[in-house]
């Protein structure tokens, strides 16, 4: 990244976390958890906040966030009563009704079973408890079969197809949700007071070769297959290679316009 797209990035990583902590309507005294909270984005905004007023659980499945976010704490100057719980959302180590507050931010990609997980939230949140989340809705952004036709690319019907596929596999936590889905699933675990507020962002731009060629080799997240990877499991690498080039030769420097879909969530216990 280039110093105006980290500026770009910090400013909406920033935007998302005060959208976050704004839903759960943050007050002095509550106990405050946030689950899978990777580099303590969410969990930093509300020590910045609240300081040592709060109970603060950073929460994630790995020690090494943990490890991370509790060396930055301790460098810092926060006052805090902070813990530490190192912890699988889907077997959350808590006992019920310990939380006022619970907050996650883009986890639930990571997580096949939705529902069982809003389940595990429900039960460590006390009653009248919120929880408030920020996801990306990764199923319903923009398609490359979209993006290309049938006279830039050899086979695009089979990349067509493959594309679906894979962009609407129920057993991949990356795409297998929607809005209504999450709402649904909420709803169904006892949440009431749902929302699940929906953002399209639009950027329109001309991609270079090279942008092109991360969107397919930059994994979504360490732990997931990136897009050439998901491509190679219905063709051979030359084709997939080949595809990469065709779309390289019919994208490079031509204005494009990508949606991407997010949601705001809020639930009540
Ligand atoms: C995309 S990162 C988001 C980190 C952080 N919430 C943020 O806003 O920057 C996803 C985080 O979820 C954690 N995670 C993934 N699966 C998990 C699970 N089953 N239980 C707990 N944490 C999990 C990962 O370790 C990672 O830290």
């Amino acid at each position: 990244m280039n110093e105006i797209q980290k500026e770009q990035t910090l400013n909406w990583l920033i935007a998302v976390r005060n959208g976050v902590l704004d839903l759960a309507d943050l007050k002095e005294g509550q106990k405050i958890a946030d689950f899978g909270c990777g580099s303590g984005l969410l969990a930093f905004g509300v020590l910045e906040k609240f300081e040592d007023k709060v109970e603060l659980i950073f929460s994630d499945k790995f020690q090494d966030c943990l490890d991370e976010c509790k060396k930055i704490l301790d460098e810092s100057n926060i006052k805090n009563n902070a813990k530490f719980l190192k912890t699988d959302v889907s077997n959350i180590k808590l006992e019920n009704n310990y939380l006022d507050r619970l907050m996650t931010r883009s986890v639930l990609v990571h997580i096949k079973n939705k529902k069982q997980v809003f389940s595990e939230f429900y039960r460590v949140l006390k009653q009248n408890g919120i929880y408030a989340a920020f996801e990306p809705i990764i199923s319903e952004n923009t398609r490359y079969y979209e993006l290309l036709t049938p006279k830039q690319i050899s086979d695009y019907d089979d990349f067509k197809k493959a594309e679906k596929e894979f962009m609407e596999n129920p057993d991949d936590p990356l795409v297998n949700f929607s809005a209504e889905s999450l709402d649904k699933n909420l709803l169904e675990v006892n949440f009431s007071n749902v929302t699940v507020n929906v953002q399209i962002a639009s950027s329109k731009y001309a991609p270079t070769k090279e942008t092109i060629i991360n969107w397919f080799q930059t994994p979504p997240a360490p732990d997931q297959k990136s897009m050439k990877e998901r491509f190679m499991e219905y063709f051979e690498e030359k084709k997939v290679n080949n595809y990469i080039l065709e779309v390289q030769n019919a994208l490079d420097n031509n204005m494009i316009e990508i949606n991407s879909k997010t949601a705001f969530i809020k639930a009540i216990k």
